[in-house]
């Protein structure tokens, strides 16, 4: 068998993706421009996505990529993405090539100042969901929907602050990054799909219930004020653009199961 790269595998989408692997007892390297040398019995290769530097000797000899390295900078981000097709190009025979990307890219239309200002990450997504397509590699794209664990990060980002603000009429169908990887790994080791059926969490709530729900969780009360956020793009994710289609699979955890393993 063939090793499995898994970049971003210390991130929130990769770690169970990376556990995952390990219980299936397969061959295993992770990607990673912070860690390097075996820790816990993984081995981390070193390589930076953004620069490039390192990547063709972590991919040499991988039959299959799952990618779920990611920057908040769409600029880095996409470059992590350009780089690492690069290095994959040169390999044969051509690796499977996973990706992780957002519900929502290709529906949320990312045109004037507000939208790329809010809802730039959208269209960042969807470009290297296309560089992916166009690189000639067998390829599977998975769009998911936020993480639970992200969620809670940003909530608690936001409790700094003496009042919530909320985009009024957003609703979100968060997912547990467990499933997530049980999902991106089944697909990995199956042939390659293109772009997958959406993934989301089993249930819809308004963005005020999520931010509540967390702000609980962490044993904070706020005042939420709903704001109406301006643009082509927010009118469309009112309307449910960043929701999962119709044919969309679902993760079996709930974000009320989620929240009772939190503390606080
Ligand atoms: N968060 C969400 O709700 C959500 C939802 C849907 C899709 N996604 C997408 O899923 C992907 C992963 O998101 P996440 O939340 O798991 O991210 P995350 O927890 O922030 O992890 C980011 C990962 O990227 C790696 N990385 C950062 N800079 C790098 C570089 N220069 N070279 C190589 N690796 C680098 C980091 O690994 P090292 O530090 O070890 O290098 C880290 O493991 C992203 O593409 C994101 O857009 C996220």
């Amino acid at each position: 068998m063939t090793p499995i790269l898994v970049t971003g595998g210390t991130g929130r989408a990769g770690r169970p993706v990376v556990a995952r692997l390990r219980e299936a007892g397969r061959d295993l390297r992770v990607l990673s421009h912070t860690r390097r040398g075996t820790v816990d019995g993984v081995e981390y290769v070193h390589a930076d996505l953004v620069t490039g530097e390192g990547a063709g000797d972590a991919v040499r000899g991988a039959g299959i990529i799952i990618h779920c390295a990611g920057a908040p900078s769409f600029r880095k981000d996409q470059a992590m993405t350009a780089n690492l097709i690069r290095a994959a190009a040169g390999l044969d025979p051509a690796p499977h090539l996973v990706k992780i990307s957002v519900v929502g890219a290709g529906r949320v239309p990312v045109a004037g100042p507000a939208d790329k200002a809010m809802f730039g990450y959208f269209a960042s997504m969807l470009a290297s969901e296309r560089a992916i397509e166009a690189s000639g590699l067998p390829w599977t794209t998975l769009r998911a929907t936020q993480f639970y664990d992200a969620l809670v990060i940003v909530a608690r980002a936001m409790a700094r602050l003496p009042v919530v603000p909320v985009a009024s009429g957003v609703r979100f169908q968060p997912v547990d990054t467990r499933d997530v990887a049980d999902r991106l790994v089944e697909l990995a080791l199956g042939a390659p799909a293109g772009l997958a059926p959406d993934f989301a969490g089993p249930t819809a709530y308004p963005m005020a219930e999520l931010l509540r729900d967390c702000l609980r969780a962490a044993g904070k009360r706020r005042p939420l004020v709903p704001v109406r956020l301006p643009g082509k793009a927010a009118a469309a994710v009112r309307a449910g653009a960043n929701l999962p289609a119709a044919d969309a699979t679902v993760g079996r955890r709930s974000w009320e199961e989620f929240l009772a393993e939190q503390k606080p």
